[in-house]
């Protein structure tokens, strides 16, 4: 008997994942299960409870109840900064960069994401930290680089100049530089024309070669922007999940036409 050693585990687990805000179930039992090294859509219609569902993966909310298991441990009742630091990073649906600093500016603030409280200590010893500057500073120009070169060599521009699919850049490479396990990205492509779209999702999926064992959480208001990149999706519509497989598999399920529709 063979035995398969190349299968991948869970990463991120939620079970029974309800949010109640007053009379609003944002979310109502959702169970969804994420695998190393995978892509994951998660799509549904304005409203749905997608971002929601990410607020109580990074820690803003606690779950009304339900539960949430990143690599076998429970993070619910644990602080953003905790579940930053088990590996679990996160994009913004606005865009959210330091607009007056530069591009290296921006990219710095994430590799000092995941440094621990002695780093402080260094700040006594001007060499080690100068080098340790010089390091991470190359460290980040050359994550951003494999994006668009011109924003590594760009460094210094202020990221309140970039065109919006260069900001997104920025803001993932500085997710990127944190090194997460588990990346979140909410409606990456939001404000962007189809060309840019693509260009951006192009460069997601590049990511995954880059990175093969980080597993990426994808949010998008429209199916087909992810059709090409997501090994699986989960469609969510009022805060409950209809279905779930390949894009293929849900893209003619009654249930998933039923909910663009009448959500459009
Ligand atoms: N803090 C909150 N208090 C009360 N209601 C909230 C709160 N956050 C979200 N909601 C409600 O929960 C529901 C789900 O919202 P959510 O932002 O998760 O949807 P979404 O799927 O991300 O939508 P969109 O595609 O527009 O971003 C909505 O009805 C929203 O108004
Ligand atoms: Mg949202």
């Amino acid at each position: 008997m063979t035995v398969q050693h190349n299968f991948r585990k869970p990463l991120l687990t939620t079970t029974n994942l309800t949010m109640q805000f007053g009379g609003l179930k944002a979310l109502n039992s959702v169970d969804l299960s994420i695998n190393e090294g995978q892509i994951f859509g998660l799509i549904g219609p304005n409203g749905a409870g997608k971002t929601t569902f990410f607020n109580m993966l990074t820690g803003i909310y606690r779950p009304t109840s339900g539960d949430v298991i990143l690599d076998n441990t429970s993070i619910v009742g644990k602080t953003p900064a905790e579940i930053a630091n088990a590996g679990t990073i996160r994009t913004f649906q606005t865009c959210r960069l330091w607009d007056n600093m530069s591009i290296l500016e921006n990219l710095l603030l994430g590799t000092y994401m995941r440094e621990k409280p002695g780093l402080f200590q260094t700040l006594f010893q001007y060499t080690k930290v100068k080098t340790d500057f010089t390091r991470k500073a190359e460290e980040a120009l050359a994550v951003v680089e494999k994006f668009d070169p011109a924003l590594a060599s760009d460094y210094n521009r202020k990221v309140s100049e970039l065109s919006l699919v260069d900001r997104r850049r920025v803001e993932i490479s500085r997710a990127i530089l944190a090194r997460p396990r588990l990346l979140l990205l909410d409606e990456p492509a939001a404000g962007m024309d189809p060309s840019e779209t693509r260009q951006l999702m192009g460069d997601i999926t590049k990511l995954q070669e880059r990175y093969p064992k980080m597993s990426i959480l994808v949010i998008e208001h429209d199916m087909t922007v992810i059709s090409g990149m997501a090994e699986q999706v989960a469609i969510l519509n009022f805060g409950t999940k209809i279905a779930q497989g390949t894009f293929d598999e849900v893209k003619n399920n009654p249930e998933v036409i039923a909910a663009y529709l009448g959500g459009e």
